[in-house]
């Protein structure tokens, strides 16, 4: 190396290092701003009305089914059909789901007496004529919408599993209402 490249080679040095120290000022402002578009862009902060695109009208978020019978509890129970039979599965696990949701109000067997009442007022037995005659579509309803003190439960279970405790209320409802024929089969048993 001569000594007019020895000077080349300091002078690139030395802007380098100015370069890099300029670098290093004040965080809040750039230094050398060479594409203003990108430091400047127009971002919203975060929440801030426009921050979010309006959805079109009538738009519904991935994999939401809608509830068609939204204050039409008649039309449900008329049209929505139980998609589960009477199979062991099903009603251990509307069992269990009943146990975890409904029991706290109804109780065990669905007479109204959980363990949150008389302090939360007292639901209407499940062994009403009423209920005992309700499609089990009627009932889902119930569950899906809530009805006056009893709130909604659409956002905690699932339809499906909504359909598995109808099966499970049925069950409580025969237990209690036992034809001659259960009764001759529970002495065989
Ligand atoms: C927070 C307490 C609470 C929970 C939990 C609850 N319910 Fe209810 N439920 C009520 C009350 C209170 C009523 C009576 C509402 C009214 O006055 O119409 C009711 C009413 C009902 C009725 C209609 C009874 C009738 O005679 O009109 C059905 C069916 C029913 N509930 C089923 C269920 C099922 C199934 C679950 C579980 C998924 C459940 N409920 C969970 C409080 C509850």
């Amino acid at each position: 190396m001569n000594k007019r490249q020895a000077t080349f080679v300091k002078g690139l040095g030395a802007i380098v290092m100015v370069l890099g120290l300029t670098q290093c000022g004040g965080r809040e402002k750039p230094n050398f701003i060479y594409m203003p578009d990108m430091v400047y862009s127009p971002a919203f902060k975060a929440q801030e009305k426009g921050g979010m695109r309006t959805p079109p009208e009538h738009s519904i978020p991935r994999g939401f089914t809608p509830y068609p019978y939204r204050g039409l509890p008649e039309t449900a129970g008329e049209k929505l059909r139980n998609p589960y039979q009477n199979e062991r599965a099903v009603l251990m696990r509307g069992k269990v789901l009943y146990q975890r949701f409904c029991y706290p109000c109804h109780g065990v067997r669905g007479e109204g007496m959980g363990p949150v009442t008389p302090k939360y007022p007292m639901p209407p037995s499940l062994h009403s004529t009423k209920v005992r005659n309700w499609t089990d579509g009627r009932i889902f309803h119930t569950i899906t919408m809530g009805q006056n003190l009893m709130p909604s439960y659409a956002s905690q279970i699932l339809p499906e599993q909504r359909w598995k405790i109808v099966k499970y209320v049925r069950v409580l409802q025969r237990a209690n209402n036992p034809t001659a024929a259960d009764i001759k089969a529970l002495e065989k048993w």
